[in-house]
């Protein structure tokens, strides 16, 4: 039985801290939620009858960078069959009106911050309420169509208003203390987090050893950085930033574009920079501790090529 007319979900974006890639071997990982970017999906019944099925997606936001739903997306069909599998809503026609700012391809998020909105919108619409694990499991559906092989951190950050510590599908919130800006910095160079993923195996399985070395220092980088977080001390966690976007490199998780960007906020004051999510282009964070340099580093950015930046405070989170 349906008892509501339209159903609402969001969903934002992500920047992992530390640890991406190596999170997919089941080492840790840090994340934190970018609230300003954000999506928000609007479910609808259409045909009264016949199978579930997405008969219209609108697409709210313009531009063709951003986020999307495609009304095509086998990913969202998954989603939408397991949706009914597993919350028994009866099977009818999905209109969606999907509103992202999240931009697409570019490490922030955005495949799993859509997939997130609609099973919430879905849940919203049905009148399903489902639970953590629930709506985890559904996103993931999505997400291993967009991936193939999520670690499923992009998935729970999306939801997460609090900085997560993820490791093997198990989340913590993170209490982090440091009052400085990170500077998001979108590279224009966009890459399927898919492709980075794929690569990086390919590497590991020519090399073995190198696998263990990677994961081994990922884990280190990542482990040291959470009493630098919750102490707040802001030059010890950029030099780890840096550090771990260092062993992204020697992974040939970088692009030319990316390392511009970073060595650009280095040199303007920032504590520290690194690529974020899957690489290969994508987008850069900056950490910088003094208020009066946020704006030196956000110009040498763009001057080195970034095509749009954010700015987060990474202050007063509450859940
Ligand atoms: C993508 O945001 C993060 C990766 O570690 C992939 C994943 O965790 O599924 C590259």
């Amino acid at each position: 039985m349906t008892t509501r007319e339209v159903g609402i979900g969001r969903a934002h974006a992500k920047s992992i801290l530390f640890g991406e890639h190596a999170v997919v071997y089941g080492a840790p990982a840090i994340a934190i939620p970018i609230p300003q970017l954000s999506v928000m999906v609007q479910a609808r019944h259409s045909e009264p009858h016949g199978d579930v099925q997405v008969t219209d997606v609108v697409q709210a936001t313009a531009g063709s960078g951003w986020g999307r739903v495609d009304q095509t997306d086998p990913g969202l069909h998954m989603l939408l069959g397991a949706f009914c599998l597993a919350t028994a809503a009866e099977a009818r026609g999905v209109h969606l009106r999907v509103d992202c700012t999240i931009p697409a391809g570019c490490g922030l998020g955005s495949s799993a911050a859509c997939a997130r909105a609609v099973v919430l919108a879905l849940s919203d619409l049905f009148d399903r309420p489902i639970d953590t694990r629930l709506a985890f499991d559904l996103v993931q559906t999505a997400e291993r169509v967009a991936h193939g092989s999520p670690s499923g951190v992009d998935t729970v950050a999306t939801g997460s208003p609090v900085p997560i510590w993820f490791q093997s599908g198990t989340a913590k919130e993170l209490t982090i203390d440091v009052d400085a800006t990170l500077v998001v910095a979108d590279s224009g160079v966009s890459c399927a987090t898919k492709v980075a993923v794929r690569q990086l195996r390919e590497r590991f399985d020519a090399d073995p050893a190198s696998k263990t070395r990677f994961l081994e220092d990922s884990s280190r980088l990542t482990t040291a950085a959470v009493e630098d977080l919750t102490r707040g001390r802001v030059g010890n966690v950029g030099q780890l930033m840096t550090d771990n976007h260092d062993l992204l490199r020697q992974f040939g998780l970088s692009a030319a574009e990316v390392d511009r960007l970073v060595c650009a906020a280095l040199t303007t004051g920032a504590a520290g920079a690194k690529l974020s999510g899957g690489g290969l282009g994508g987008c850069v964070i900056a950490l910088v501790e003094e208020t009066d340099r946020v704006e030196a580093v956000v110009s040498a950015l763009h001057a080195a090529g970034a095509v749009a930046t954010w700015r987060v405070r990474t202050a007063g989170y509450s859940s």
